[in-house]
């Protein structure tokens, strides 16, 4: 008889992490080497002209909105950021688990999202229409979710708990006062929108991929969204730019307050020894540069430089160790590299970068979740078998 790994056939080879693998279609990006395409503009060009609303617009209802579509857009987003009280009771349920480091933001996140769906009147439709009011519902209610619960652990009043915020602030200004109860400058503001265009959307990766996935059973929109949440948690993908901030702040510690090259390069030298993966770095698709990272680069270093030498030092330093690992490893910094360094300056606690991230993602997924629905087909690959040979249990 055929060993069960033999008799399944016809997985005889497979790629690793699928790497390279075309696993479907889509409209709605284009990640090449040489640039990063949402629904044919492209991300430089977004990033100096476009906003986080007209992007948002674009990726969720497939076109560039009129001037006209994108007042009602913006108004649409404003009137649903509020949360129920159901959610905000859970956040303050969460605040000691927050606290003690039971639960990380993250977490919290992706509870609410899921709570968020028992309390929508559209959770079980599916349809294209329900789905972009869902969608749209999600877009305005995540930085409410993570305002608050910075609020909470930060013992202050919930800034905006009534309305969502302030009306007049657009949605990456909202985000910012939110969390600080402060309302951002415009230089604050313009970079935090930018970092959301930049994070939007970037095709099949791992929590899309993962979003696209539970949308292929024909599960909801909030289910997958919860999800890809999961996925994005993780250090590998999105979790990345905390790590980065964290990995930055450990050299350091370690090093001093001294921006001493040889003393960054001798830290870098012992992890390239201890097999470190150095977080922030690496791409599966970009291996020749992250088209984001120099464009948030800039950003962040311009509110660094405008805020004085420690700041400036923090970026000092993120340029030379990733100069050292383009020219040790050929390894060019990703986009959470930068984003690390930039909230830091902007005083954004490191355990919200990777929330802010799923503030600005939303908008692909959601785009992806509704791309699947339309033309469905279950998502389900094969392995191969590599357990035991079959066996008789009753002779065991
Ligand atoms: N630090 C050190 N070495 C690295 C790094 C890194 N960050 N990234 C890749 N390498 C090395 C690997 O060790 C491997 O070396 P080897 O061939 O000698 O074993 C080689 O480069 C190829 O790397 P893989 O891990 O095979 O590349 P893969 O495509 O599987 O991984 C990933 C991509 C997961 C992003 C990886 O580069 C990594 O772990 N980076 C750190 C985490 C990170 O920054 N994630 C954010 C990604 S961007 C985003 O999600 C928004």
């Amino acid at each position: 008889m055929a060993t069960a790994a033999a008799s399944n056939a016809p997985a005889a080879s497979f790629t690793r992490g699928l790497e390279g693998v075309v696993a479907g279609e889509t409209e709605i990006c284009s990640v090449e080497q040489g640039a990063l395409i949402y629904r044919g503009y492209e991300i430089h060009d977004l990033a100096q002209h476009a906003t986080f609303e007209d992007v948002a617009f674009l990726l969720l209802v497939g076109h560039r909105a009129s001037k006209d579509e994108l007042r009602f857009f913006k108004d649409e987003l404003i009137a649903n950021r509020a949360l129920p009280n159901q959610v905000v009771e859970y956040l303050r349920a969460a605040g000691p688990m927050l606290k003690d480091g039971t639960a990380v933001p993250m977490d919290v996140l992706r509870t609410a999202v899921s709570i968020l769906g028992n309390m929508d009147k559209d959770a079980q439709k599916i349809d294209a229409e329900a789905n972009l009011r869902k969608a749209k519902r999600l877009t305005a209610k995540i930085p409410t979710v993570i305002g608050h619960m910075q609020n909470i652990i930060d013992g202050r009043d919930l800034v905006g708990q009534e309305t969502g915020g302030d009306a007049n602030l657009s949605h990456a200004g909202n985000l910012y006062y939110m969390m600080t109860g402060k309302k951002p400058s415009a230089q604050y503001e313009r970079t935090i929108d930018v970092s959301l265009i930049l994070y939007a959307e970037h095709d099949y990766n791992a929590s899309t991929f993962a979003s696209r996935v539970i949308a292929g059973t024909l599960s909801d929109m909030h289910g997958a969204v919860t999800g890809a949440i999961a996925a994005l948690k993780g250090p590998l993908h999105g979790g990345a730019n905390e790590a980065a901030m964290d990995m930055l702040s450990e050299i350091r510690r370690d090093i001093g307050p001294a921006n001493d090259k040889a003393k960054i390069e001798a830290w870098m030298h012992k992890a390239f020894a201890e097999k470190r993966k150095l977080m922030g770095f690496g791409h599966r698709v970009y291996k020749n540069g992250d088209h984001r990272a120099p464009i948030l680069h800039g950003l962040g270093r311009k509110i660094a430089e405008a805020q004085g030498a420690e700041q400036v030092a923090l970026f000092e330093m993120g340029e030379i160790v990733q100069a050292q690992m383009l020219r040790e490893k050929n390894i060019h910094p990703n986009v959470d590299f930068p984003c690390g360094m930039t909230y830091f300056v902007m005083g954004i606690p490191v355990p919200q970068y990777t929330p802010i991230f799923v503030a600005s993602r939303i908008t692909g997924w959601a785009a992806h979740v509704m791309e699947q629905h339309a033309n469905n087909r279950l998502i389900r690959p094969v392995s191969v078998y590599t357990g035991p040979a079959l066996k008789k249990w009753k002779d065991a």
